[in-house]
Formats: structure tokens, sequence, C-alpha cells
């Protein structure tokens, strides 16, 4: 039996200095964390990366039940940050969502960035990131951190650009 390993990269930026949060596109707004659009973090979550690698290494992302859980586990948790989690929605649908939340003190972690296929190529990925680091200093952290699969050039150069380096590589098997 042959088991795969994905190649991940934890990244790291200080939050000192930041640019502003871009605007949105036209037609998109912001919509807060509450329990009562839990349900759309997750089908968002669900749209955004069913058919992405990273639904290989985790593969409850493949499934919305899945998402729903995850989701569930994510914002039941002590360290879940609903200050710094956030929905991008227009007028028909959420389009973009992102959970964080801090394991470590000073430390925001964002969890999960994803945008609906539709809607890529808008920067609405820069502007989920780039809101959740401003609501982490906003909360008095110091320092952001994620981890992203090594293959995925999307999100690699996503997080590259908004000054994230890497400092660790890991080497993890898919979590059933
Ligand atoms: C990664 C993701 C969030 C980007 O969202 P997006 O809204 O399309 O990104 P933006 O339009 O804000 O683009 C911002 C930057 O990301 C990078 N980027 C986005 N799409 C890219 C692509 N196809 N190839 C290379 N770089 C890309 C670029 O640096 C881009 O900056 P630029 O427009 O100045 O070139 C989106 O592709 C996605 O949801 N992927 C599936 C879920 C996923 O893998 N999430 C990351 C988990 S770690």
């Amino acid at each position: 039996m042959s088991v795969v390993i994905f190649k991940r990269f934890r990244m790291e930026r200080s939050l000192r200095s930041l640019s502003a949060t871009p605007e949105l596109p036209p037609g998109y707004f912001w919509v807060p964390w509450d329990s009562s659009v839990a349900s759309h973090h997750a089908e968002v979550h669900y749209r955004a990366f069913c058919r992405e690698l990273d639904a290989q290494l985790f593969p409850s992302f493949s499934d919305y039940f899945g998402c729903r859980a995850l989701i569930e586990n994510i914002s039941s948790s002590p360290y879940f940050l609903p200050q710094a989690t956030w929905l991008i929605a227009c007028a028909t649908e959420c389009c973009a969502s992102v959970q964080c939340s801090s394991f470590v003190p000073g430390q925001g972690t964002i969890q999960n960035v994803g945008v609906v296929p539709e809607h890529r190529g808008k920067g609405l990925g820069r502007a989920l990131v780039l809101q959740a680091l401003h609501s982490f200093r906003q909360l008095g952290l110091e320092r952001a951190v994620l981890e992203v699969t090594a293959e995925n050039t999307p999100a690699l150069e996503l997080y590259r650009s908004l000054g994230f380096r890497t400092v660790r590589t890991l080497y993890r098997t898919p979590s059933y």
C-alpha cells in the first residue's frame, strides 16, 4: 500500500507594518462571524476546496457535511477568534471565507482561506488575508502564521506577496 505524503510550508509574518485592507470590488461586502453564518462558512469552504489539492490531504474538504463538522470544530474551540473570521458575500451568494484562531499567545493562525472558483482573480483572497491580519493586530497579536501545501502555487504566491516567509517545511499524510 502506498502512502501519499504532502510537502507543506509553515509561513509567518510580523504584524508590525500592514498595508491597508483593499476595497472590495463593487458589489461585494464583508460579513462578520456569528453562529448564524456557520453554514455559509461551511458551504463556501466546500465549494472553494472540494476540487483542490488540499481535499486530498484533508478528505473532509470534499464532503459538505465534513466541512460543516470542520467549521463546528473550529468555532467551538477555545482558541477560535470570531473577530478575525470573515465571509465575503455579494447580492446572490457567499463567495469567500477565512477562519482564524490563536493557539499560541501573541500569534494568530489563519486556518482556511477559500474563494469559490467563480469569484477568483478579483482580489478577494488578498482582501481576506489582509482583513484577518488587521483583525489580529486589533486584538493585540504580534505575528500571523499559516500552513500551505507546497504545490498550491496560487495560495503560496498570495501569501508571499503579502510578506509571509517560510519558516519550516513539514510532511503530512492525509488526515481522516
Ligand atoms: C488561493 C486563493 C484563495 C486565491 O484567491 P483569489 O481571490 O483568486 O486571489 P486574488 O485575486 O486575491 O489574488 C491575489 C494574489 O494571489 C496570487 N494568485 C492568485 N491566483 C493565482 C494563480 N492562479 N497563480 C499564481 N498566483 C495566483 C497572486 O499573487 C495574486 O496577486 P496578483 O493578482 O497581483 O497577481 C484561491 O485560489 C482559492 O480559494 N484556492 C482554493 C483554496 C485554497 O487552496 N486555499 C488556500 C489554502 S492554504
